[in-house]
């Protein structure tokens, strides 16, 4: 029998951090788990759009356990602010789902001067887990999703010569690159937690085409182009419900047979029940984590080290 989110455990007792949790999959995944029990925490930018995701959160689970942290992926002082709300409140985080993203932009930069798509579907990640990391190993078996797209299999290397494409940009060779960076980090990141011998686990998964705001915002936004606009009909037209597309990322978030390095995603690429997918492309895999992990530590001045990271009492 197909996966769904009536095989989600029992959560309460758990806390859960969801990005981008104000509209879309995030909201469907704050939904869910909130649903299931656990203490749900909204990290989300837009403040109008986080309040009305809570209500319907609030509407359809009225004893839900939900807290609202504002965070901005594109400015790593948010970054940083909204870590240090979670830590001062929650001594662990079982689960973070590292879910916001925004596609085909613009050659726009984020506060820090990184390359938009880049800066806030990775590198405004990388900063979140990595300040998160101690909370995440005080937990006794703590989940990190981070949700990559088919389009990575467009992507080409990452260049730590030019990291922010001023050499030349591309609004959807972009997204392919920072997709690949969100499969390299969620399978780096299980490497350390393996390597340093901690309960933790890092999983990958991807929703197919599922007919959220992020095909009409990449068309408004202006960068898109006439692909852009294909996919926005295409999406309305055929992509999956938020409710089903979600199931990938839920799953590796919640089933206890997932492990850590595993791929989730719908069975048919971009539709179908969501399954445990091969990781494809395994050559020179190593050494484009290695170079993710060089230039993410070198671009945002924060490690991301398991080892060295300080669980204190
Ligand atoms: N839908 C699909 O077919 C599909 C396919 C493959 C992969 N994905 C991936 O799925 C994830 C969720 O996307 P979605 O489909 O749910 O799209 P969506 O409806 O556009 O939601 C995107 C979420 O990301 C948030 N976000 C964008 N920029 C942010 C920033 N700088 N800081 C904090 N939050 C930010 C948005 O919040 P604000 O509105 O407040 O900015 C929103 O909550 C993305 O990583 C996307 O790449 C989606």
């Amino acid at each position: 029998m197909a996966w769904t989110e009536r095989d989600i455990p029992d959560l309460t007792g758990r806390t859960a951090v969801v990005t981008g949790a104000n509209g879309g999959l995030g909201l469907q995944t704050a939904l869910a788990l909130a649903g299931a029990g656990a203490h749900v925490v909204m990290a989300a930018r837009d403040s109008v759009k986080t309040a009305a995701a809570e209500e319907r959160v609030r509407v359809s689970h009225p004893s839900a356990s939900l807290e609202v942290v504002p965070l901005d992926l594109g400015d790593l002082s948010s970054v940083a602010a909204a870590a240090r709300a979670v830590l001062d409140r929650h001594e662990r985080v079982d689960l973070l789902v590292n879910n916001a993203g925004v596609m085909a932009m613009p050659q726009w930069t984020t506060a820090d001067g990184f390359e938009m798509q880049f800066g806030v579907n990775h590198l405004g990640h990388w900063a979140l887990t990595a300040h998160l990391l101690p909370a995440l190993l005080r937990a006794p078996a703590a989940r990190v999703v981070t949700v990559t797209s088919t389009a990575r299999h467009r992507a080409g290397r990452l260049d730590p010569a030019d990291v922010h494409l001023e050499r030349g940009y591309g609004a959807w060779s972009a997204y392919a690159r920072s997709k690949m960076a969100n499969l390299h980090f969620g399978l780096g990141l299980q490497q350390r937690f393996a390597a340093a011998g901690v309960t933790a686990a890092s999983l990958v998964a991807h929703p197919g085409l599922t007919n959220t705001d992020l095909q009409a915002r990449a068309v408004r936004e202006g960068g898109a182009g006439r692909v852009g606009a294909f996919f926005e009909v295409l999406t309305a037209r055929s992509g999956m419900s938020p409710f089903e597309g979600v199931r990938p990322q839920l799953r590796a978030a919640t089933d206890p047979r997932a492990r850590g390095g595993e791929l989730y995603a719908p069975r048919y690429g971009s539709h179908g029940p969501a399954v445990r997918r091969p990781i494809l492309r395994r050559r020179g895999l190593q050494e484009q984590i290695d170079v993710l992990w060089q230039v993410s530590e070198r671009e945002t001045g924060i490690p991301l080290d398991v080892t060295a990271a300080d669980c204190g009492p």
